[in-house]
C-alpha cells in the first residue's frame, strides 16, 4: 500500500502527517517505508534527530522516481511518501506510484486551499491509471471551527471526496516534530494521536474498501 501526502502549498501539513501516520502503521507491526520527496528534507532531517526510528527513512526527490519508489516498496507492506511543494514533475511521479493520494489543506484561507495544480495533476494521472484514490484531510483546524458547506463543497467542486478525519492544530504535534518523535513516542494518550490514529484507518479503508475511486466521487458530485 503506497500512500502520499501531497499538495504544491507548503506548511499545510504534509510532512507532520506522513511521519505520523507512518509510526501510526509501524506500531501496529507493519513494515513501514517513508519516502522523503522533498528536496528540503524535513522528514529526512526528523529521523536524523534520533537512531532508532520505528520505520525506515529513505531520501528520494527527483523526477521519474515512481518506478524506484515501487521497487523500494516491494520489500514493505506500507510505503508513505512525503511530497514536495512547487515541484510539479516530482509530485506527478509520486501520485503515479500511488494507491491513495492524501491532500492536506488548511480550513483557513479558503481561497488558496484549493489546490487546484495537484488536484489537476491527479485527474491526470487518474486517467491512464483509475485505481488512485485521492481524499482531501483537513489539516491544522484550529479549534473549534466548523467545517462547513463551503469546504464541503469546495471539495465537490474538485470532484475529490474530502475524508471525515479532521487534524487540529496542536502543539504537540509541532513539538514531536522538533523532537524526533512521533505523537505516539511523544504524546502517546492525547487528542493529537487518536486524529492519526483516525486518519490511518480511514485511508486504509479508503484503499482496501473500494470506495471513492476518484471517477465515483466525480459522479457523486456532478
Ligand atoms: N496539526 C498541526 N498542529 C500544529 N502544528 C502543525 C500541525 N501540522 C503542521 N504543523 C507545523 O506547521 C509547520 C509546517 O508543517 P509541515 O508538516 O512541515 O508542512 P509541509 O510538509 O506541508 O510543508 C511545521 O512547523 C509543523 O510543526
Ligand atoms: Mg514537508
Amino acid at each position: 500500500m503506497i500512500i502520499s501526502f501531497l499538495n504544491q502549498k507548503g506548511g499545510v501539513g504534509k510532512t507532520t502527517l506522513s511521519v505520523n501516520v507512518a509510526g501510526c502503521l509501524a506500531r501496529q507491526g507493519h513494515r513501514v517505508l517513508l519516502i522523503d520527496a522533498d528536496k528540503q528534507g524535513s522528514a529526512s532531517t526528523w529521523a536524523s534527530l534520533r537512531e532508532d526510528a520505528p520505520f525506515q527513512v529513505v531520501s528520494m526527490a527527483r523526477a521519474n522516481m515512481a518506478r524506484d519508489a515501487l521497487k523500494l516498496a516491494q520489500d514493505y507492506t506500507h510505503t508513505i511518501i512525503d511530497g514536495p511543494p512547487h515541484a510539479e514533475e516530482i509530485a506527478r511521479s509520486c501520485i503515479v506510484a500511488s494507491d491513495f493520494v492524501a491532500l492536506p489543506i488548511e480550513p483557513s484561507g479558503l481561497s488558496t486551499w484549493a489546490s487546484d495544480l495537484t488536484v489537476r495533476q491527479v485527474k491526470e494521472a487518474q486517467e491512464f491509471k483509475p485505481t488512485i484514490k485521492c481524499g482531501f484531510v483537513v489539516s491544522r483546524k484550529i479549534g473549534k471551527t466548523v467545517i462547513g458547506r463551503d469546504i464541503r463543497n469546495m471539495a465537490g467542486e474538485a470532484g475529490l471526496p474530502i475524508l471525515e478525519s479532521e487534524i487540529e492544530q496542536r502543539v504537540a504535534f509541532a513539538e514531536g516534530m522538533t523532537m524526533g518523535q512521533t505523537i505516539f513516542e511523544w504524546a502517546g494518550d492525547s487528542n493529537a494521536a487518536r486524529e492519526i490514529e483516525h486518519l490511518t484507518k480511514e485511508i486504509e479503508r479508503y484503499v482496501e474498501e473500494d470506495v471513492f475511486s476518484g471517477s465515483e466521487a466525480k459522479a457523486a458530485h456532478g
